[in-house]
């Protein structure tokens, strides 16, 4: 399959980043179908779609009318043989659990056609692990937006084992018709590159708060105003879910040694279900 073939794009999960992915998908002009398991996700994540266009729209990066429409060319379905009986491309965007995202690979492949491309957008897990799950392991890459996906330019395009260089290429051509600029990685290793780096950073901010060196507000000043990063590091933990970052700490410790460690505060948080804006509460209050 050619990227020029691609027409109707399911994504499933309609969590922070799933529903992301079907925004820009849509805005992209694609059929987007937009699955999880309960109908009030897919509410929730069509809700939340809603919100995003209208505030692109209101800050005048779209007009209302391309509002309208990308709204209109996204499907909520739960229904997952539905969903996928027509995908050309899947992507998939599950909890960031290798267990969780195993089992919807064995229900999926019984459910899509034999054309339709795989691509998961796993923020660290072992796309050739993953791919082997499957009957089409050379249809198989991973996908990896960052948050939010609307506004994040890069999408990492990772090559399993058994990846093709045609599933390669398409999925990078479609990325870039997605407005994004993909980046190739070969190496299919936990993290890939960006949260090899990214995730590492939140995690030492945790422990120089969790050890008394410093104030939440000093680490995040220090990130933002003399490092020149967009957000402070707890504040990036929050918008990209603290839950999100500790399961890549946990796979990257499990996987790469004790320097990944995952710092008791995330934890903490974690066990307390305060995992940031999606929440209303993370290391900052959003209500
Ligand atoms: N859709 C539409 N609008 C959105 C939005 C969305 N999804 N999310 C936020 N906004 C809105 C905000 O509500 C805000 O609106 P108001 O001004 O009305 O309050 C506005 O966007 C802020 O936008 P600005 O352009 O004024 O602000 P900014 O220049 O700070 O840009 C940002 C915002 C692009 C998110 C920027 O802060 C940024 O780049 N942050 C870093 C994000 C990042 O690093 N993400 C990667 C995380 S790692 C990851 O995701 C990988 C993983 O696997 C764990």
């Amino acid at each position: 399959m050619q990227v020029d073939d691609v027409q109707r794009v399911t994504v499933l999960g309609a969590g922070n980043m799933g529903h992301g992915i079907a925004e820009v998908a849509a805005l992209a002009g694609y059929d987007v179908v937009m699955r999880d398991i309960k109908e009030e996700f897919v509410q929730n994540g069509y809700e939340q779609i809603e919100w995003s266009l209208d505030k692109l729209a209101e800050k005048e990066r779209i007009s209302a009318e391309e509002a309208d429409a990308a709204l209109d060319r996204v499907d909520p379905i739960v229904d997952l043989e539905t969903a996928v009986s027509d995908a050309d491309v899947v992507i998939e965007a599950v909890p960031e659990q290798m267990a969780i995202k195993k089992d919807v690979y064995g229900d999926l492949e019984e459910h899509a056609p034999e054309r339709t491309v795989f691509a998961t957008n796993t923020s660290s897990l072992s796309i050739t692990e993953l791919s082997e799950v499957t009957n089409r392991p050379e249809r198989f890459c991973g996908m990896h937006f960052f948050n939010p996906p609307v506004r994040m330019q890069l999408v990492e395009v990772i090559s399993g084992a058994h990846t093709s260089d045609e599933t390669m290429d398409l999925i990078e051509g479609l990325a870039e018709e997605m407005g994004k600029t993909p980046v190739r990685v070969r190496k299919d290793s936990p993290g890939f590159i960006v949260n090899r780096i990214l995730v590492p950073l939140m995690n030492e901010a945790a422990w120089i708060v969790e050890s008394g060196d410093a104030t939440i507000e000093t680490v995040d000043s220090t990130t933002k105003y003399d490092m020149g990063l967009p957000m402070g590091s707890f504040e990036l933990a929050d918008q990209v879910g603290i839950d999100v970052g500790y399961h890549v700490l946990e796979y990257m410790h499990e996987v790469l040694g004790d320097a990944y460690r995952p710092c008791p505060l995330l934890a903490e948080k974690v066990d307390a279900e305060e995992l940031g804006k999606k929440t209303g509460s993370g290391f900052y209050d959003y209500e």
